[in-house]
């Protein structure tokens, strides 16, 4: 695989550079969040306008359907890429052709507005790809740096790297790198922790990761599915039922552990009543909305012992104070086996949100990925195509 080194050995100044980036972060109105993913896709763009590059990023932010949406536009993004690049980033709309100087950075308008990006069809999508190849020429390079979406099949991310010389970008070699020591032969013990809203969304990925880990720790809303599968009420918590005898039947391995009490409350809300109590004694109307006290004690038991740790999804609705204990006391339990030497990796953007929202170290941990999905399904052992495309 070819790399932004080699491009830059090769010579890039005054050479115009395509850059797919993954820049798809949380927005409250045009308030950036967490700009996680815009730090981490700096060193590749930057590498490149330092080496004189004339760089064209593109990028996507959420899901619009059909069409230009002005509430997906990246305009707060590109304001926050020229901060953190410390010169200006103007923002190209579809249908105008970016004015690239040698040094520079420009970023173009959401990908995802126009729907060939996003095509099923073939055709479509070269079609696409092609377009954006004559934004920057036929003797332009392609780097691909958007881990968190190396693993859709989008004009921006596969299609265009067959049109033009592809080369992988820092971000996604150090994703890969990492990531490949958990599929490989990780130190043991090895500790999973998963939590988010839907067993469904994780099936694939425990069914893959139960054979390679040591225990399985399981909080977050999906952990009602599995209580319910272990006969427990669940009251009004998030269940999926069509997951229940899925989840019987993962449990049957002996590896997974769940919370042994939750804290529930009587309505979704950051003032609701709340209550903590067994997982048994969850009452009708109730809603379990984090793990509890004990859970937590448990969990950081298993993780003290670990020599590799993955975690995925926060433990509870941590972005609501009564419900921030779980993923606070299970993110600081990581923290703190990482400091006794276990390699730990955060995955996904709601637990690298949450690391960063709740004031955790960032660099208490050995490697916050910026792939949720795209980390998940490298675990699972698909090939991810943005990779492969640029293997080949
Ligand atoms: C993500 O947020 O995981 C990536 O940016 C990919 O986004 P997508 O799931 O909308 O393709």
């Amino acid at each position: 695989m070819k790399t932004v080194s080699d491009l830059v050995a090769e010579g890039v100044s005054g050479r115009a550079v395509l850059v797919r980036s993954d820049l798809n972060v949380p927005l409250d109105g045009e308030t950036i969040t967490d700009d996680g993913r815009i730090r981490a896709s700096v060193p590749t763009i930057s590498t490149l306008a330092d080496a004189g590059a004339r760089v064209l990023v593109t990028a996507h932010l959420g899901r619009p359907k059909g069409g230009a949406d002005p509430n997906y536009s990246l305009a707060p993004v590109a304001v926050r890429l020229g901060e953190l690049l410390g010169k200006e980033v103007p923002l190209v709309p579809h249908g105008q052709r970016p004015e690239l100087a040698d040094g520079g950075v420009a970023l173009l308008e959401n990908i995802r507005f126009d729907p060939r990006e996003t095509s099923k069809d073939d055709d479509q999508r070269a079609e696409f790809a092609r377009e954006l190849v004559d934004l920057v020429g036929a003797d332009a390079a392609f780097v691909s740096d958007g881990f968190g979406v190396v693993h859709r099949k989008q004009a921006s991310v596969y299609d265009v790297a067959q049109d033009l010389p592809a080369y992988a970008g820092g971000l996604v070699l150090s994703e890969v790198e990492v990531l490949k020591t958990l599929t490989g032969e990780p130190e043991r013990p090895y500790a999973v922790v998963l939590g988010g809203s839907k067993v469904s969304d994780k099936l694939a990925v425990i069914e893959a990761l139960l054979p390679k880990v040591d225990s399985l720790l399981v909080g977050g809303g999906m952990c009602f599915t599995f209580l319910a599968a272990q006969g427990y009420g669940v009251g009004s918590s998030l269940l999926e039922s069509d997951q229940i005898d899925s989840s019987r039947k993962l449990l049957e391995s002996g590896k997974i552990v769940l919370p042994t009490d939750v804290v529930i409350a009587d309505r979704f809300a950051a003032d609701a009543a709340t209550k903590t109590v067994p997982v048994d004694a969850i009452e009708d109307g109730w809603m379990g909305l984090d793990i509890g006290p004990e859970s937590v004690r448990a969990f950081a038991e298993v993780l003290s012992g670990a020599k590799t740790v993955f975690w995925n999804g926060p433990m509870g609705v941590f972005e609501l104070a009564p419900f921030a204990e779980g993923t606070r006391g299970v993110a600081q339990a990581i923290v703190d086996s990482t400091a006794s030497g276990a390699f730990s990796v955060v995955g996904g953007g709601d637990s690298a949100a949450a690391v960063r929202a709740l004031g955790l170290p960032e660099d208490g941990f050995s490697h916050i990925s910026t792939g949720g999905g795209a980390s998940l399904e490298f675990l699972e052992g698909k090939s991810l195509p943005g990779v492969a495309v640029l293997e080949r």
